[in-house]
């Protein structure tokens, strides 16, 4: 018989075996350590039985145990951690947990509980020293979660996220006494009810996040510290303002909702973090008690299942903003504030870090009446400033700032000593702006407006971004007596950079950007402790020399018109650079040595290498990877098909001649040599 008619018996025989053996060896899967037993990823399908019974905590997640039934758990009384996370659990039978009723730390996330909740409620009831259980991702609709809940007074924290949570009523949390935390992240919540957290007088962290409530009115927790109702449909937020008790609430997160005002804050509360950015808030004051236009005064809420609720808020009194007396940062940026209102900053005597990014201002004053003596971070990024007004003599006020962001405006002037004025700034970002460096002779001209800004002797500066400015020149000595690290003047095309306008920094700066300059010629070697330096974009064709002198780890020479780089500069390179950027530089294919150079250091990574290019002699671009260093002319994979299509018509026929030739000369060979062909078993 000819073997091959064996074959496939022996292949589905050794299949089976195959199978037979993970059946069989299932029950080991599981690393033991102490009293844990990590059973994760085992392709289990139910709890094992032969773990030692002192086991304490049980890992099973990423499994297939699709119910827990009734005795599984009988061999570990001593249980006290189950996570049984992603299974396609259906059901926990009622009696699974009789037996193990220390278990305080239960995850059954991402499972399929809604099938059969009630049942799976019952078995959990058992467990009166349940203090975290994670229900999240199991399909739960609101209707079922007071079952899975019933009776759990000991529990603490709580998870139900990613369910599809519709409404909060008085029954749903009713049991939960001892709850600290609550975590309804990425529901379809569209309405509280009052009274639904009524019973949890121990909450202390609320997470809301991701649902579509609409608004948040009556707001009265009073133990809670955080809550976060970010990426909501949120329009308004009050608290109940006849709560004579001091909230506890230091974060509220409200950001990426639908807000109009700033939100109604309790009236004595220690918040700390007001996180509003992404919405839509403004101050109206100007529009009201305005006699041509007649407009409400106050809002009224009314809840869509009981009577009409007694929030009203007065809309135009900025002075009921609410406590912000211990308000640490507050953060209003990708709103659409045009002002402040008056006395705005003295409600907030502790104000360090302030946001204003990206909203509507015209006008901010530096030296606002009761701007926070510790403020530590400004930012007034993006916003429509041409002027910034400031009261020389109370600058010193300032003396915490550090950060101060004033990019992207359309600033053409500042008061001269601005940034030698505050005593501790750090972090100066003025790119996008209009402004000038005061030469030497600007200098001593006084302290008031002009378009150049003095940048010499100050001894906190360390980090100053231009990018953009439009720059002319850098004048002699710019940055004399200030030990800035970090440099940026990426963008100011043309700008003029003199032998002398960086003697002050040379000893200290370790980045310097200078890309799309297009005017390089710095003498880089001056610069001892660079070691990051950004000149893409400025049509080099050549390194400059002076830039080998440096022991430079993250170097960005993207678009550039590099063609190659010199081996013995790829290898200089190579001794300190640990990241560099080359995209957009038209390489030649054929001297590509720099990159075997960069490929055996084996400590350079090219960021962009993806997507580097090399052009052939004859033009051709094509995709530089370390595989075809020998690129060279080369033939790339559709030139070598052609040459096939090509020679095959010149192969075909030489082999019919052949075969013509073959049959004419030697006939009587022909038959036998088909017939051996056709009946020889194939050699496997
Ligand atoms: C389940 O497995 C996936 C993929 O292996 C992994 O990303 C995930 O973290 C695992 N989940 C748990 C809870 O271990
Ligand atoms: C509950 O157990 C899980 C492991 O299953 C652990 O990651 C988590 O930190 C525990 N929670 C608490 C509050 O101990
Ligand atoms: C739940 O509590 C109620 C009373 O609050 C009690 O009657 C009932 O037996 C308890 N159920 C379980 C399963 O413990
Ligand atoms: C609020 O929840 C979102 C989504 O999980 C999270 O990104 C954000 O950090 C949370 N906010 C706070 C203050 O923890
Ligand atoms: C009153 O409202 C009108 C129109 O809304 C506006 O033009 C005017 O400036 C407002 N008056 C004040 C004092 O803001
Ligand atoms: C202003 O409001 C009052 C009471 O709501 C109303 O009687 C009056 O007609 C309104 N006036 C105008 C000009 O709209
Ligand atoms: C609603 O109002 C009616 C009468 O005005 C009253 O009988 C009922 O108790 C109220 N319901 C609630 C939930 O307050
Ligand atoms: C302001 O901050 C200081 C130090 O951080 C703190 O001691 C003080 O209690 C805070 N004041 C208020 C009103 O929160
Ligand atoms: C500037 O500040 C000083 C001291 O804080 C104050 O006396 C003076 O009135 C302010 N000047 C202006 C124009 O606000
Ligand atoms: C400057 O900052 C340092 C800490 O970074 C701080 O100790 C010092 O008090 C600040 N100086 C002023 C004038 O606030
Ligand atoms: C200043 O703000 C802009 C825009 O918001 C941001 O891109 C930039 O990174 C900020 N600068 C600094 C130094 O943080
Ligand atoms: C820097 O300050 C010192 C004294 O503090 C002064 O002698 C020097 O002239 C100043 N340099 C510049 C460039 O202003």
């Amino acid at each position: 018989m000819p073997l091959r008619c064996f074959l496939p018996w022996l292949l589905c025989f050794t299949m089976d075996l195959a199978f037979g053996a993970t059946g069989y060896v299932r029950h080991v899967q599981c690393t033991l350590s102490q009293r844990t037993a990590l059973c994760s990823g085992s392709k289990l399908s139910s709890v094992p039985v032969d773990l030692p019974g002192s086991t304490e905590e049980l890992q099973l997640n990423n499994n297939s145990i699709k119910q827990l039934k009734n005795s599984c758990l009988v061999g570990y009384p001593h249980l006290r951690v189950l996570s049984l996370v992603s299974n396609g659990m259906e059901v926990i039978e009622t009696e699974v947990f009789v037996h193990s009723r220390h278990v305080e730390n239960l995850s059954l996330a991402d499972n399929s509980l809604y099938l059969a909740y009630q049942q799976t409620g019952e078995a959990l009831s058992a467990l009166s020293q349940l203090k975290v259980l994670d229900l999240s991702g199991n399909g739960l609709a609101e209707d079922m979660v007071p079952f899975l809940l019933q009776n759990m007074t000991s529990l603490e924290y709580l998870s139900l996220s990613r369910n599809i949570l519709l409404r909060l009523d008085q029954t749903i949390f009713h049991h939960l006494y001892q709850l600290k935390e609550l975590n309804l992240e990425r529901n379809q919540l569209f309405e509280i009810e009052e009274g639904a957290f009524d019973n949890l007088q121990k909450l202390q962290r609320l997470n809301m996040a991701f649902n579509n409530l609409p608004c948040l009115v009556g707001f009265q927790l009073t133990k809670l510290v955080v809550l976060n109702a970010s990426h909501n449909a949120i329009e308004w937020f009050i608290s109940n303002q006849d709560v004579e008790d001091t909230f506890h609430l230091e974060t509220l997160d409200l950001r990426d909702n639908k807000l109009i005002f700033f939100p109604f804050l309790p009236s004595r509360s220690y918040l700390q973090n007001l996180l509003l950015s992404g919405n839509k808030v403004s101050f109206y004051q100007h529009l009201a008690y305005n006699s041509s236009s007649n407009w409400t005064t106050t809002v009224q809420f009314y809840n869509l299942n009981s009577n009409m609720s007694t929030v009203t808020a007065s809309l135009w009194d900025e002075s009921l903003h609410g406590d912000m007396s211990s308000l640490d940062l507050l953060d209003l940026s990708v709103n659409q504030v045009t002002y402040l209102p008056h006395g705005f900053f003295s409600q907030m005597p502790n104000l360090s870090r302030l946001k204003l990014g990206t909203n509507c201002l015209e006008t901010f004053s530096l030296t606002s009446e009761g701007m926070s003596s510790s403020l530590y971070e400004l930012d007034v990024s993006n916003n429509k400033l041409t002027v910034l007004q400031v009261n020389q003599s109370s600058l010193d006020m300032l003396g915490n700032l550090e950060h101060l962001n004033l990019s992207l405006n359309n600033l053409q002037k500042l008061p001269r000593r601005l940034f030698a004025s505050l005593p501790n700034l750090s972090v100066v970002d003025l790119s996008r702006n209009k402004v000038a460096i005061c030469s030497l002779e600007e200098q001593s001209a006084g302290t008031e407006y002009s378009d150049c800004v003095v940048l010499r002797n100050i001894s906190s500066l360390r980090q100053l971004y231009l990018r953009d400015c439009s720059l002319g020149q850098l004048p002699s000595m710019a940055f004399e007596g200030t030990p800035l690290t970090h440099l940026e003047l990426s963008g100011n095309t043309g700008v003029i950079i003199k032998e002398d306008s960086m003697t002050g920094i040379s000893q200290t700066l370790k980045y310097l950007g200078l890309g799309g300059i297009h005017s390089l010629n710095v003498d880089f070697s001056q610069f001892v402790c660079l070691h990051s330096l950004d000149i893409s974009a400025n049509s080099l064709s050549l390194l400059p020399d002076s830039l080998l002198r440096l022991s430079l780890r993250w170097l960005d020479l993207h678009d550039n018109h590099l063609q190659t780089i010199p081996v013995s500069q790829a290898q200089i390179l190579s001794y300190s650079i640990n990241t560099l950027f080359l995209g957009g530089n038209p390489f030649n294919c054929c001297q590509l040595d720099w990159l075997r150079t960069f490929e055996e250091a084996n400590t350079v990574i090219i960021e962009d290498l993806a997507s580097l290019t090399c052009f052939t002699d004859l033009g051709r671009e094509q995709r530089l990877s370390i595989r075809g260093l020998d690129m060279c002319g080369g033939v790339d994979e559709e030139s070598s098909w052609w040459y096939v299509l090509l020679l095959l018509p010149a192969f075909l026929s030489l082999l019919g001649v052949a075969i013509i030739f073959f049959v004419t000369f030697r006939p009587n060979q022909l038959p036998r040599e088909i017939k051996r062909r056709c009946w020889r078993p194939t050699p496997y």
